[in-house]
């Protein structure tokens, strides 16, 4: 199990075998401040917030919008701004507004998968190489209501490869779409930090795209690289596609946060969301623990902020 020291946040991981008592004294090594652990147990862990409860309370309230963007590419090939996060926390938090949500993980890195539990399972390279060619045979139902899971494994490389260079390489992910899109009414693809085949594949299946950034000063760049190939998209291929700009691991601690914030603000307008994620511990924790945020604590502020995401999406 995880403790984190409420006064300087360092980590520790305890076996929890060694610990009788689900309330216990902890002292951190590193700052001594001596603070109270807690012991879940697997029940709390597992603990699911009921969808029906949260359909019915919202569903009264957001606005029908029949012309929801519901193939949604999360993109920037900047490294580590958190797409992958974004993908499983807002597609959990999609889920739990009553929308039925398919994740494709098309990444090699597979980090979506094995956040949801999925290892060395088939990938979209099956999809195209097994002989068995209907994607609906590749999706995996997850443990979760109304989230569905086409996961990637090591093969995906390959796939780079053997289909770069082909005719219409990338339209492949769009062609094999268009057989299961009407199931589910949204479908969000994480994208691995590069363009070239897989992020072109994305964002021509996609309607919309969510570009996470980091409140950074170098930022900007990647989002402009990604918004020019969206444009490209726009004027050639999709008159249809739209961005929005995702703020990441915003620190409230942090005065050059603010500065930035203002400063992407006015330049993105109305091309930034108007939820912002915060830097928050318990995602890091969340995910040692194969566990997406607001299954792991609901009442954190990234659980919450992913689920204003998702409602921002839906009523948009
Ligand atoms: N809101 C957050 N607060 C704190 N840490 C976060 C937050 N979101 C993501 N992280 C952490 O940042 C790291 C990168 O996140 P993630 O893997 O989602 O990024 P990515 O853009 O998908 O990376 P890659 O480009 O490698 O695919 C992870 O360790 C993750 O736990
Ligand atoms: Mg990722």
């Amino acid at each position: 199990m995880i403790i984190t020291c409420e006064k300087c946040e360092t980590k520790y991981n305890l076996d929890e075998t060694i610990v009788k008592k689900n309330l216990f004294k902890v002292r951190c090594s590193k700052c001594s401040h001596v603070f109270t652990a807690y012991k879940p147990s697997h029940e709390e862990l597992q603990e699911i917030i009921k969808p029906e409860k949260i359909v019915e309370e919202e569903l009264k309230t957001l606005p029908v919008n029949l012309n929801s963007n519901r193939i949604i590419a999360i993109s920037n090939q900047k490294g580590g701004v958190a797409k992958t996060s974004t993908c499983l926390n807002l597609g959990i938090s999609l889920s739990l507004l009553g929308k039925r949500v398919l994740l494709i993980d098309f990444d090699a890195q597979s980090n979506l998968s094995i956040l949801m539990g999925y290892k060395n399972t088939k990938s979209f390279y099956d999809v195209l190489n097994s002989g068995q060619d209907r994607l609906s045979e590749f999706i995996e139902k997850t443990k979760y209501s109304n989230l569905w899971l086409l996961p990637s494994n090591r093969k995906m490389v390959l796939l780079a490869q053997k289909y770069l260079h082909g005719k219409n390489f990338e339209y492949l992910l769009q062609e094999k779409l268009n057989s299961v899109k009407d199931q589910y009414d949204y479908i969000l693809i994480d994208t691995p930090p590069s363009v070239e085949f897989f992020t072109l594949n994305a964002l021509i299946a996609s309607d919309f795209v969510i570009i996470p950034s980091q409140c950074e000063y170098l930022s900007t760049h990647g989002v402009n690289q990604i918004e020019k190939i969206i444009k490209t998209i726009k004027r050639n291929i999709n008159q249809k596609i739209d961005y929005k700009v995702l703020l990441t691991m915003y620190d409230t601690e942090n005065i050059h946060s603010e500065v930035i914030y203002s400063k992407l603000k006015s330049m993105y307008k109305e091309k930034i969301f108007t939820t912002i994620i915060d830097h928050d511990v318990k995602i890091k924790e969340s995910q040692i623990m194969n566990t997406p945020v607001m299954y792991y604590d609901k009442s954190s502020i990234s659980a919450q902020q992913y689920l204003d995401l998702a409602k921002e999406i839906v009523g948009k």
